[in-house]
């Protein structure tokens, strides 16, 4: 199956009525998801730190008949966070779904990390992350409920070279995701994550080719790399009822890379 056809297999009216925003919405997985959630049925809330990726993306949402809103951002800034959840509330009405996608990362070793550069990726990737779900909690979820997907890292209890700051900032995200759905789950919010491996044509998979040595190109035990509709799919399933009993779990989207203890080869079964 292509990924061009993966997105038939949910109801089209799945999430007809409610209002979701995602941060970093305009570019790779995030972008994916947020077409996911607009062509079931959602109206759909993006924010970026670029207005020329946003207005490029808006006017694809536009054009696959998705309802589309959107302003700059830099989630690191609370007050921005704050301005932009307003607004969405104010022009849609509701935020029911929250994807925390956006991200920042580049490869290099610890040692060789600016004090800035760590700052910048835990700033982005947990601190964002915070402050995007806290306003979202207080301007909405707080007195509706909802749910909130956080896009994580697969690195969970791993060591990660040239990834000191995003693994350290990731690992805050699972907490989070595993407190938020702890404190949060009593107003009937469900929090879940998802850690993709790799995703084809996306700027992780980009900045990464060079640095991971033969783990690119779907090497892993399916056998091909995944695409944005393969994370967006999870994200409808977690945000649907379908996964009302669903929350605190941080989901990983690998195609079984992360459990994959030696990346040993494996011969197909033969005839005899
Ligand atoms: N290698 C080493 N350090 C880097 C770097 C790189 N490739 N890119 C940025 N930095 C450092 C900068 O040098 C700076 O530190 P300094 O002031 O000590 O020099 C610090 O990070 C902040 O950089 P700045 O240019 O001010 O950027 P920013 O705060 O706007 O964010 C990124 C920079 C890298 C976080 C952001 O541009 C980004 O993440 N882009 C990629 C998004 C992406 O790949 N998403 C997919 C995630 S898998």
């Amino acid at each position: 199956m292509g990924p061009g056809e993966l997105m038939g297999v949910f109801r089209e009216d799945l999430l007809a009525g409610r209002v979701a925003f995602v941060t970093g919405g305009a570019t790779g997985i995030g972008n994916g998801i947020a077409h996911a959630l607009g062509r079931h049925g959602a109206k759909v809330a993006i924010a970026s730190r670029k207005r020329e990726n946003l207005e490029h993306a808006a006017a694809a949402l536009d054009a696959a008949g998705i309802e589309c809103w959107f302003d700059t951002c830099d989630i690191r800034e609370p007050e921005q966070v704050e301005r932009v959840v307003a607004g969405i509330v104010e022009q849609f009405g509701a935020i029911d779904i929250l994807v925390n996608n956006a991200a920042g990362n580049f490869p290099a070793p610890m040692r060789k990390i600016s004090y800035n550069g760590f700052r910048a990726i835990v700033g982005i990737d947990l601190l964002g992350t915070y402050n995007v779900s806290k306003a979202v909690f207080e301007a909405w979820m707080k007195d509706h409920g909802g749910g909130v997907v956080n896009i994580s890292a697969p690195f969970e209890g791993m060591g990660v070279a040239l990834q000191s700051h995003v693994a350290a900032a990731k690992a805050g995200v699972d907490s989070l995701t595993r407190t938020c759905a702890v404190e949060w789950g009593p107003l009937g919010i469900r929090v879940n994550a998802i850690a993709p491996g790799e995703i084809a044509q996306t700027e992780g998979v980009a900045r990464f080719g060079d640095a991971v040595a033969g783990s690119t190109g779907g090497n892993n035990p399916l056998g091909f790399a995944g695409a944005t509709e393969d994370i967006a799919n999870v994200v409808l399933f977690l945000v649907s009822d379908a996964a009302r009993f669903v929350s605190g779990q941080v989901f990983c989207v690998d195609g079984a890379s992360g459990v994959d203890a030696f990346k040993m080869k494996v011969e197909p079964p033969s005839e005899d």
